[in-house]
């Protein structure tokens, strides 16, 4: 299967990440956070990059910000697209990759959220996509995306699994109504910096048996901070603000954190 075919998750997302985010990094006031980006940043026009199933530009939306929003998977497209309409919302959401889209006009913010940036799993593409985001925005114009510190420790457990160690995640029910398992397996390898490994879903019947299985392949690259600020650098931006989390409290240099970069075209 394709990395990036959300074609078996895209209607299963947003319910199996609710149950994930009570019990995980759950990105606590990332909503909140962009509409402020979106008041600051915003009178020129928003994107919303990696859309995913519409989260922050449905999100924005809600409070009476439009934003159009792109992503690379055409099913993750249409579920955002569907949600849109189902609440009313005229927003335009295309099939896009960061790397080379192009929406016909230019934005004054663009906003990569939660792990979108992270999906990129070269520091070529990085760069790439990083160029061709610049290139849609207008002067001085700000984007926004996040990494995650990487923790040499989580590291060191990590290289010691396979990419098919799976291990038990959580329990949702599915679009079909049905109970779902999900496990997951990751592994890393500190050379590329990727981490590797990929999701099982076990559907289970009202038993507990398990009627079906299937398999999706996930590629992250952990991205150190200061890589970023070289990369950011090459690509034209400089860095506006530098938060840990999304309350817009100042990432200290010496504590790892999920740091949230909102950079400035230069
Ligand atoms: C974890 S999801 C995040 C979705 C959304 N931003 C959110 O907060 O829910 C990552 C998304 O990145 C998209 N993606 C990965 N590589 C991409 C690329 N090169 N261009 C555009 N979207 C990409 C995937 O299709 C997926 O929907």
């Amino acid at each position: 299967m394709d990395l990036h075919d959300y074609k078996d998750v895209a209607e299963n997302y947003d319910r199996y990440l609710e149950v994930m985010y009570q019990t995980e990094n759950n990105y606590d006031g990332f909503i909140q956070f962009y509409t402020e980006l979106a008041k600051r940043y915003g009178a020129g026009g928003i994107i919303d990059i990696a859309c995913g199933t519409g989260a922050v530009a449905l999100g924005l939306a809600e409070q009476g910000i439009i934003a159009d929003a792109s992503d690379l998977s055409e099913e993750m497209c249409n579920v955002a697209r569907k949600k849109a309409q189902d609440k009313g919302y005229k927003l335009r959401i295309f099939r896009g990759d960061m790397t080379t889209f192009d929406a016909g006009r230019t934005y004054s913010l663009a906003i990569i959220a939660r792990s979108g940036f992270m999906h990129l799993p070269t520091p070529e593409i990085q760069r790439a996509a990083l160029l061709n985001i610049r290139s849609r925005l207008c002067d001085g114009g700000i984007l926004t995306l996040n990494t995650f510190d990487p923790l040499p420790s989580f590291q060191a457990e990590q290289m010691k699994n396979s990419d098919e160690d799976h291990e038990f995640r959580l329990e949702y029910i599915n679009a079909d109504g049905n109970r779902e398992k999900i496990y997951t397996a990751l592994s890393y390898d500190p050379v590329s910096q990727i981490l590797k490994g990929s999701w099982k879903f076990e559907t289970l019947d009202e038993k507990g048996n398990v009627i079906a299985e299937r398999i999706r392949p996930l590629t992250m690259r952990q991205t150190y901070r200061q890589e970023m600020k070289w990369l950011i650098e090459l690509c034209g931006f400089e860095i506006e603000a530098l938060y840990s989390g999304y309350k817009f409290k100042p990432a200290d240099e010496l504590t790892p954190s999920d740091l949230v970069w909102v950079l400035k075209k230069v």
